[in-house]
């Protein structure tokens, strides 16, 4: 038996690396066809407020050359809605952004904001797009987030992360994501992780039954700096195919 879970490769800290000199080495398009090639199932990119790491331009290059589906992360505001609207991509996950934090530092407080999602939502103008919560793995923010018609969760499994490196406790963290997704599936909501995962990691969370996608980015791109882009990849999809 081997695992399907699906890995969406996030990219952005390519056009991080761009951004630092300005110009267009190296290429954001030829990372994403590397990942595709290596057997990436989605690419997953991350449009900002500050526009860090990639911007406009990269997203429609990138769909331009992918035949893969393309996960758009985003926060949850009118100007972010438009550009999901005029580039139409497969899936948009809603994330928390706050522009001090170095990386999405936890999920979208669904339960605080549940009135401005609601009637942001209904900006998204086509059917087709499938929309996701980036939220921490939290009974409330999960009922909240199905009280909202939200069918796809994206768990932030950054705390879990954090205690396998700083070897804290891990149990604890990873009892709350498989309870998460849990109660997901007793609400039919189809549940994705990510964040900080990497190959020490990510098979506890790969062997959580139900967990469908793993997003996942720092890690991948910088051991490509030492290992390519595509052997990061390959190793990466192995290390998820062999957690059950
Ligand atoms: N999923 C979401 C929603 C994220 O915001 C991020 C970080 O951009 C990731 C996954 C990937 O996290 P990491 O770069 O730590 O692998």
């Amino acid at each position: 038996m081997t695992n399907n879970i699906r890995l969406g490769v996030n990219i952005d800290h390519v056009a991080t690396l761009r951004n630092a000199r300005g110009g267009i080495h190296p290429e954001i398009t030829l990372a994403a066809k590397i990942a595709e090639n290596a057997g990436a199932d989605l690419i997953t990119v991350h449009v900002r407020e500050d526009r860090r790491h990639v911007n406009e331009d990269d997203l429609k290059s990138i769909l331009d050359v992918i035949n893969i589906p393309l996960n758009l992360e985003i926060a949850a505001n009118p100007e972010m809605i438009a550009i999901a609207n005029k580039y139409k991509p497969h899936s948009v996950c809603f994330v928390p952004e706050n522009r001090k934090e170095i990386t999405t530092e936890g999920g979208l407080d669904v339960l605080k904001n549940f009135e401005k999602l609601r009637s942001l939502l209904k900006n998204i103008s086509s059917n087709d797009i499938k929309v996701s919560f980036f939220i921490d793995p939290d009974k409330e923010q999960l009922f909240a987030t199905r009280d909202l018609g939200i069918k796809i969760i994206e768990l932030h499994t950054g705390s879990y992360a954090h205690a396998v490196t700083k070897k804290m406790d891990i149990e604890l963290e990873l009892t709350k994501i498989q309870d998460a997704v849990r109660l997901a599936d007793n609400f039919n909501i189809n549940c994705h992780a990510g964040h900080g995962l990497n190959y020490d990691n990510v098979s506890l969370i790969a062997s959580i039954p139900n967990i469908k996608e793993l997003n996942i980015g720092h890690f991948l791109i910088g051991d490509a700096i030492f290992n390519g882009l595509q052997n990061s990849i390959l190793k990466m999809k192995k290390i998820i195919k062999e957690a059950i």
